[in-house]
Parts: C-alpha cells; structure tokens; sequence
C-alpha cells in the first residue's frame, strides 16, 4: 500500500475522550500510542513516591534525571501500560490523588522541557497517534493531522465517573470529579508555558452529542485524506 506516512496530534480538555479515539486510531493504523499526560502523571506519582511538596519545584527538578518513563503499547490488542523505572504505574497514576496535583507539576518549565524533549524523539519517525494539551501547537507543530476535542464538562464529568466506578474507586462523588476537571481545564488553560490551546491549523471536534463510534469515522475520514493524498 502505498500510504503516506503521518503523526496525529490530539489536544482537548481534561477527560474528553481523546485518549479513547488516540487509541481506537492507533488500533487501526497500526501507529504507536503515546499519552502525554501519563507522562505528567508520572512524573506527579515519583513526587509522592519520594515526599516531594508540590510546590516544591526545586526538588522535582531534581528528581527529573533519575525518572524513566516507558510504555508498552500493543496496537494487536490495543493493550497499553505506563512504567517508571520499569514498575508498572498505570493504575497508579489515574487516582484522584495524582488528578489533584498533576496540573501544578506540568506547569514547571523544566518538567515540560524535560517531557517535550522525549515525546519529540518519539515522534520523530512518524505513525504516531499523541494526545495531550499542547500536542498540536508545541510537541508536534508539524503534525500532519490535528485535532481539538472538545465536549460540554458535565459529559466530560459523568464519563470520568462512570470510568472511575468501573475501576473500582470508592469514596468519590460526581460532584468531585466535575470540580477536578473544572480546576485542571482552568490550570491548564492559563498556565504560562504551553497553554491548553488550539493550534490555528486544528480541526475541532465537539463530541458533546457524537456516540465514539461516531468520532472514530470522523477522524478516520480526516486521516484517510492525509495519508492517501491521491
Ligand atoms: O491527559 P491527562 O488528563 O492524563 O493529563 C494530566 C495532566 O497533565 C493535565 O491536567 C495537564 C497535563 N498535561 C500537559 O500539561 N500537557 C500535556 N501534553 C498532557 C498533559
């Protein structure tokens, strides 16, 4: 087949599904998943790990070099875990204890220079699917296809609790959970370094109403028109 070779940038709010659709394309395609965000959640659970304050940004500058975030990603089955050090912290890193501090931590210059550095690299061969914040307008400018995922955050909310509920989690309350995405959008939308943005270039995507079904024929339909340019 004689497919052009493309990278996918995702962006959006917190909890809008991007990771969802990141995969279900990777999945499809046969590119390579990155989750930005488990990078910053990585780098928020090695700060608890070692008792590092939040807003201690000199001591998590600190911690950067020693930190090794892998992922393996198996686009057969769809299959993806995070990993420090080689221990496994996917589940770890999707606590609301990690929601709560990670946006303060991503907006550290040095955390970010660190963890654009890497996702570039990545990157550098083409056929991957990113999604994060600044995917789109820092990480990968050149992306050949970007999207902006938006949807209305009380959607966004009752998916992440439901999420929540499946994995498990107790003690939590929909109320909660709304408030977290709502403090996150809002830290993130007006951090200095990298603000959660559209790229001018970005095709936005409101999947408010859209089944996820529905969002995957969209974008494979925008993909379609980039690799096969003929
Ligand atoms: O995608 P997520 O919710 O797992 O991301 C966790 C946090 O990391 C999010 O609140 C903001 C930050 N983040 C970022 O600043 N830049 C990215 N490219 C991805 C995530």
């Amino acid at each position: 087949m004689n497919n052009k070779r493309i990278n996918i940038a995702i962006d959006g709010y917190s909890s809008c599904g991007k990771g969802t659709l990141a995969k279900a394309l990777a999945q499809e395609l046969g590119y390579l998943f990155i989750d930005s965000g488990a990078m910053y959640r990585a780098v928020a659970y090695a700060t608890i790990q070692h008792r590092i304050a939040v807003d201690n940004t000199s001591e998590i500058i600190k911690l950067l070099p020693s930190l090794n975030i892998s992922f393996d990603y198996n686009s057969e089955n769809n299959y993806y875990n995070t990993f420090l050090n080689d221990v496994n912290i996917e589940y770890a890193i999707r606590t609301m204890a990690i929601s709560n501090i990670v946006s303060p931590i991503s907006k550290i210059d040095e955390v970010r220079t660190f963890l654009v550095a890497q996702q570039q690299q990545i990157a550098l061969n083409k056929c991957v699917v990113m999604d994060g914040r600044d995917i789109g307008t820092v990480v990968l400018p050149k992306a050949e296809l970007k999207l902006f995922m938006i949807s209305k955050a009380e959607i966004r909310a009752q998916r992440r609790y439901n999420e929540l509920l499946e994995k498990g989690t107790k003690n939590i309350t929909l109320a909660e959970v709304l408030e977290n995405l709502n403090t996150r959008d809002m830290q993130d939308i007006s951090r200095a370094n990298s603000p959660l943005k559209a790229a001018t270039d970005a095709i936005i995507i409101d999947n408010s109403e859209l089944t996820k079904q529905e969002q995957f024929d969209m974008a494979m339909g925008l993909v379609r028109e980039r690799i096969f340019p003929f």
